[in-house]
């Protein structure tokens, strides 16, 4: 703290006054300053504030009445007690002078021992005054620096609990899946079944029908006549033909419905039997590259900025998977005549390593990007996409202790980022 007991503004336009202020205040230690005029006074108040200023009531031009008017109306002299020296004996003026906002008032001639009392309490009453501003200004600060950090908190909280709801929402999806899954697996062996025996009885079907016909030489005018018309009548030639597209068809739809199955129940929780090992992420890319090879080479250059990067504990057949749905998703949001670019990028740090796959596609709005984890979601027409393949990407990642990150800029790409352990956590073994 300053050891000076104050500085103090005297404003007098006799000098004699302000010599005797001066002396009697500088005795006890007190800085002075004198002035003449109000305007000088609040042009000095204004650029150097004092503690205090003692201020004549009768000046001419500017009365100190003004003075303190505007020594209080401005917000940077506002607080500075002012004690108004009047000569006027009178209870109206000793008023006005209270009424102007002034502190204090003295009467001339001053008393000596007077001034200085009034002086020194009113100072001691100012450093109490600017201790408690400062102190609630420090408060006012430290309670919106707090709401700054609350504010803060709770967004972060919005975001976790809607990542939460999101995590949630696909895990009981997922539970959902996998009992459907599991409630289609039985029918569909039977039907995939029976189809395949069905397919062997129709082919020795159509071996005793081609007995028959060639015994038709042999038959009587009348059965031969019978027979004809009823295969003419039934077009015997075409079911024959038919019958046996039917089944193709029909056992490649039972196909399809068993992958549906099988990525459901990858979805809710890839496969458990399979065994962790320490693989070596790029030799999975190359394999899973070769597999989508015909989906890719029309439309997309692949570049590849591989990392140097540890093997990491995983189960490879299921990240295979990941890798290809992306790969595949990536090349199918390349559209159009110009070739586009999938780049895959591989890296680490010390505790997880991690893949991107970058395409110069189509990009997914952010409407859409909310959802494309989710189980059947999918823009493609019928036929070219399930939806499925990112919601099952995203249960194997997460099954590995791992996630995935999406960025996305419609009209020039999406990069997914597929971040996972090193090493999984013991438990999870
Ligand atoms: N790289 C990408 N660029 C643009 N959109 C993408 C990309 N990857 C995914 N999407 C969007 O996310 C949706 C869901 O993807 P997901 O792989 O789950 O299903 P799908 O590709 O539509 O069908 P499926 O993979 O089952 O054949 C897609 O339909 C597409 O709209
Ligand atoms: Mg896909």
């Amino acid at each position: 703290m300053d050891s000076s007991p104050g500085r103090i503004l005297i404003v007098d336009d006799e000098r004699i006054a302000c010599r005797f202020f001066e002396e009697v205040l500088a005795k006890e230690g007190y800085a002075t300053q004198s002035v003449q005029t109000g305007e000088e006074a609040l042009r000095q108040a204004g650029e150097f504030p004092p503690d205090l200023i003692l201020l004549d009531a009768m000046m001419p031009v500017m009365s100190g009445f003004d003075v303190v008017a505007a020594l209080k109306a401005d917000e940077r002299t506002r607080r500075i007690p002012v004690v108004m020296v009047t000569a006027l004996e009178d209870q109206a003026s000793r008023l006005r002078a209270l009424g102007s906002g002034a502190e204090e008032f003295l009467n001339k001639p001053v008393h000596r021992l007077e001034l200085l009392m009034r002086v020194k309490n009113l100072l001691k009453l100012k450093r109490y005054q600017d201790a408690l501003a400062e102190e609630s200004g420090q408060y006012r600060e430290t309670a919106a620096r707090r709401s700054d950090q609350l504010q803060a908190v709770n967004l972060r909280l919005d975001e976790l609990q809607s990542q939460l709801l999101q995590s949630e929402k696909l895990a009981s999806i997922g539970q959902l899946a996998a009992g459907v899954a599991h409630e289609i697996n039985n029918p569909i062996g039977f039907v995939s079944s029976n189809v395949n025996t069905l397919r062997g009885y129709v082919d020795k079907f159509v071996e005793a029908l081609h007995v028959y016909a060639e015994a038709e030489p042999a038959m009587s005018d009348e059965w031969r006549d019978r027979l004809h018309t009823l295969r003419e009548r039934i077009d015997l030639d075409y079911l024959i033909q038919d019958v046996r597209q039917l089944i193709n068809e029909s056992q490649d739809g039972i196909a399809r419905v068993r992958k549906i199955v099988q990525d459901l129940k990858d979805f809710s929780r890839a496969d458990q039997q399979q065994q962790r090992e320490f693989a070596d992420l790029h030799h999975c890319l190359e394999s899973t590259l070769t597999i989508a090879t015909n989906e890719i080479k029309y439309k997309a250059d692949v570049v590849r900025e591989y990392g140097d990067i540890p093997s990491v504990e995983c189960v490879p057949s299921l990240l295979n998977q990941v890798f290809l749905n992306m790969l595949v998703n990536a090349a199918q949001a390349i559209k159009g005549d110009v070739r586009g670019r999938i780049t895959i990028r591989t890296g680490c740090d010390a505790h997880d390593a991690w893949v991107e796959i970058a395409d110069t596609g189509s990009g997914i709005g952010a409407e859409d990007l909310k959802r494309i984890f989710e189980p059947f979601y999918t823009t493609k027409p019928p036929g070219i996409g399930t939806g499925l393949g990112l919601s099952v990407s995203y249960g194997i990642v997460k099954q590995h202790g791992g996630h995935i990150d999406v960025s996305s800029v419609v009209g020039e790409g999406t990069t997914m980022r597929i971040v996972l352990p090193r090493v999984q956590p013991a438990a999870a073994n």
